[in-house]
């Protein structure tokens, strides 16, 4: 298996939303955080021959780490097509060999009925600019009806909402980290170049 630092050199070429959309909460997950949470996923068996689908795909940056860690094939979903045409012109910066399926579509009600077994990766919207508590439910609630696996990128202090959702839902929160997100200046409510927020990333197995 590469290293993560490999994988996350090869994300580095991945292009950012090129017409971001507040609403949408359309931040770049950095390739960082990308490579480390799908090499624990590789670690653990979760990526290798099944099928990834990466919920709210955006620029495609969980989907493609993926593809690069030899999956079946990879699923990704996005609300926005400007965004996911920016995601196959990423796939083609990336080359991954991987064969990969873009749907535009809502994220919370996937066109999608899959037999195989399906892990799933986000990096949903937090319900920051709505003032939406927890608008990352529904993203988990379909992560619970679609997937065996999930790995989900939320707000800080979000443990104790994602555990008890989990544990509602016939899941279990098998693994959990913190780490820094860093976002550039994209949206005029940004008053600094750069800034950093901190999230929590979980792995759950859903029953
Ligand atoms: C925080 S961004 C993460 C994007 C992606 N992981 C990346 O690194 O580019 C959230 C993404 O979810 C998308 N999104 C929000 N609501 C959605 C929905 N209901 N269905 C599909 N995509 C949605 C947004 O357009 C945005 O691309």
């Amino acid at each position: 298996m590469a290293t993560r630092q490999a994988l996350e050199t090869r994300l580095g070429v991945v292009a950012g939303f090129e017409e971001p959309h507040a609403a949408l909460e359309q931040y770049p997950t950095p390739p960082g955080l990308a490579a480390h949470v799908v090499h624990l996923a590789d670690l653990q068996g979760d990526i290798e021959a099944r099928t990834v689908v990466d919920l709210g795909t955006g620029t495609g940056m969980l989907g493609l780490a993926a593809a690069l860690r030899g999956p079946a094939r990879v699923v990704g979903v996005e609300l926005d097509a400007t965004a996911l045409a920016t995601a196959q012109g990423n796939q083609r910066r990336v080359g991954a060999a991987a064969p990969v399926h873009w749907i535009h579509g809502d994220a919370t009600r996937p066109p999608l009925d899959i037999a195989e077994p399906v892990t799933v990766v986000m990096n949903p919207p937090f319900g920051a600019q709505t003032g939406q508590r927890h608008a990352d439910r529904e993203f988990l609630s379909t992560a619970a009806d679609l997937a065996d696996v999930s790995y989900s990128v939320h707000n800080s202090g979000s443990q104790e909402f994602v555990e008890s959702f989990a544990a509602d839902n016939g899941g279990e929160v098998t693994h959990a980290f913190a780490a820094d997100f860093e976002m550039e200046r994209q949206f005029d409510h940004h008053t600094e170049r750069k800034t950093e927020i901190d999230v929590e990333v979980f792995r759950i197995e859903w029953a």
